[in-house]
């Protein structure tokens, strides 16, 4: 049984190819050498989040619509992200009419960018589940056919052809892939395993949904309680029973990652590569900085699957990164409450290239000394030190101030 899904996923794979590269970029590659020298060997990125809609989800989205054209009138989908945009944009490739449900509770980007690929929007629900529901009824409704996200052959062989890609653009020891219900790795893993046996595929989840671990584990697609996370991408209960398949005889091993490593990787890739990722995306370069790979004297590929985050999420975590090197700080004292006071202690800030943020002025709480008003500073600073200094040269004029890294006032 498992034979013949892995000898369908390449043959079809192969076959996505045409269409793929028809309708959808073929992505970059590039060297990194920050990740390279923090990895004792040769890290190259492969950049699908400069993929048409955002991601690689528009691989599956395409093969699988391909397929449909002239058998059905129109396709339905459920989802709150890429997978929603990726059937959108290849529904109007094949001109064919699509619908999208996506839960209540999906940000306004995401549903603007699947109506501007001309899907028909369907809001319902306040959870995943119950968008899938109401998707199943709309199919039944209309004689559109379902298109799911992950479980699926013909997705898993669109999500394959982004291996080929690789194949041919660098050489790998190890591939390194997000997994949410585990379509991409089953792809890339179908496709590496078959052309070059000895590479290692890694897929990287987060902790707050471990379920391919866990399925891996359990010798069986088991399902998780998944908690909210900065990689909503690859937040699923439970993985697909073929990607399970796949997975359990070709993935070598799965690592996981915390919130924090994913935040820090999205940080780093923005600083340091200039890539706008999202947390799944980011998830195999969180991997690799947490040290939970085994990268020493290899050549090292992480698949960026997706650079769609919603930018609120994006400025918590610039502004979380930026408090956490030391660039925006936190001093909080008390200064005398008579006029030029503050002006003072703005001087001092001023005179050090500090710029202020924000700033709290508070001369009611009960808890501040009487003829005293408690200043909050927020300051962008050029390195920790100088925040040091700022408050060395507070204390010389008589004003006591501490030190916080923070990024609230
Ligand atoms: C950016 C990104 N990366 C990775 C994944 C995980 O893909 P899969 O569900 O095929 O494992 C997703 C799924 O939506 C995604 O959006």
């Amino acid at each position: 049984m498992f034979d013949r899904l892995w000898q369908t996923v390449v043959e079809e794979s192969e076959r996505a190819r045409e269409v793929v590269g028809r309708y959808a970029h073929r992505t970059p590659v590039g060297l990194s050498s920050t990740l390279s020298r923090i990895a004792g060997g040769k890290v190259i990125l492969k950049y699908e989040n400069l993929q048409k809609t955002g991601s690689f989800k528009v691989r599956g989205a395409l093969y699988k619509v391909s397929q449909l054209r002239g058998k059905v009138s129109g396709v339905v989908a459920a989802s709150a992200g890429n997978h929603a945009q990726g059937v959108a944009y290849a529904s109007s490739v094949f001109g064919m009419k699509s619908v999208i449900v996506m839960p209540e509770t999906a940000s306004i980007s995401k549903i603007e960018a699947t109506r501007s690929y001309g899907a028909e929007v369907v809001l319902h629900g306040r959870v995943y589940d119950e968008a899938l529901e109401k998707a199943l009824e709309i199919a039944r409704e209309r004689g559109y056919e379902f298109i799911p996200a992950f479980d699926d052959v013909s997705v898993i062989a669109g999500q394959g052809t982004i291996c080929w890609e690789l194949l041919e653009q660098a050489e790998a020891d190890m591939v390194v892939v997000p997994v949410g219900g585990g379509g991409l790795i089953a792809g890339v893993a179908g496709v590496m395993k078959r052309l070059r046996p000895d590479v290692k595929v890694i897929g990287v989840e987060p902790e707050a949904a471990p379920k391919m671990l866990l399925s891996l584990r359990a010798g069986k697609p088991v399902s998780v309680e998944p908690k909210p996370s900065v990689a909503d991408g690859l937040i699923t209960k439970r993985p697909g029973e073929l990607t399970f398949t796949i997975a359990s005889h070709l993935v070598d091993e799965i690592v996981t990652v915390d919130e924090e490593e994913l935040s820090q990787a999205i940080y780093f890739l923005l600083e340091r590569k200039k890539a706008l990722t999202e947390g799944a995306g980011a998830a195999g370069v969180a991997a690799l900085l947490a040290g939970k790979l085994r990268t020493e004297g290899k050549r090292v590929v992480i698949i960026l699957s997706g650079g769609n985050i919603d930018l609120t999420l994006l400025h918590k975590i610039l502004m979380r990164g930026l408090s956490k090197v030391g660039r925006i700080v936190r001093l909080s004292g008390y200064v005398p409450d008579y006029p030029g006071q503050l002006k003072r202690v703005l001087e001092i800030v001023a005179s050090k290239r500090a710029n202020v943020l924000d700033i709290l002025h508070d001369r009611v709480d009960v808890s501040i000394p009487p003829w005293h008003a408690k200043v909050v500073l927020l300051l962008e600073v050029p390195s920790l030190s100088v925040a040091e200094e700022i408050v060395e040269q507070l204390a010389r004029e008589g004003y006591s101030f501490s030190l916080e890294r923070g990024s609230r006032p």
